[in-house]
């Protein structure tokens, strides 16, 4: 892999990670939309794999309008996040605990995601790149209101479950 020698080449770095970290997810995704019981979750997942859709468009305009070229390259990290998801998938059967897996797998993976735009949006601007910051903080808004999305899903599956108990 290329030499890291500046906050260019890392941007760059940092930019075709998450642009690998985006396809991985367009994958998992309907897995994981498909295995969800609650409705407002398989919406959820269903809703944000467009919205990762538009996503990776919004960074090949990125890629347009810099003129810069991404690196191809696999987000590890990405990889394994995708697979402890699998995991639970073989490991769970459907219903309300699944989805409660489901929900933390996904808020690991947006967090992932928030990491990886935050430090891009700082690059970005370091850089002087204004319009690519701009791109990057829509992504970064959607990641954090499907965080959100998914802490009030998780919170109300938790008082439905309890509610079941009493
Ligand atoms: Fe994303
Ligand atoms: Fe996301």
């Amino acid at each position: 892999m290329a030499a890291r020698k500046t906050v260019e080449d890392l941007f760059i770095h940092e930019l075709s990670d998450v642009y690998s970290a985006e396809k991985q997810i367009t994958k998992a995704l309907p897995r994981m939309a498909r295995a969800a019981t609650n409705p407002l979750l398989k919406d959820a997942f269903t809703a944000h794999l467009e919205e990762t859709q538009g996503q990776i468009e919004r960074i090949d305009q990125l890629i347009e309008i810099s003129g810069l070229k991404l690196k191809r390259m696999k987000c590890v990290a990405m990889e394994g996040l995708v697979e402890e998801s699998k995991e639970l998938l073989d490991e769970i059967e459907k219903g309300p605990v699944l989805d409660a897996a489901l929900i933390g797998a996904a808020q690991k993976v947006e967090h992932y995601e928030i990491a990886s735009y935050g430090t891009l949006i700082a690059m970005a601007k370091h850089l002087g790149m204004k319009e690519a910051a701009g791109l990057l903080a829509d992504t970064l808004a959607e990641e954090k209101s499907t965080d959100e999305k998914l802490s009030a899903i998780a919170e109300e599956g938790g008082n439905q479950a309890a509610t079941l108990q009493k």
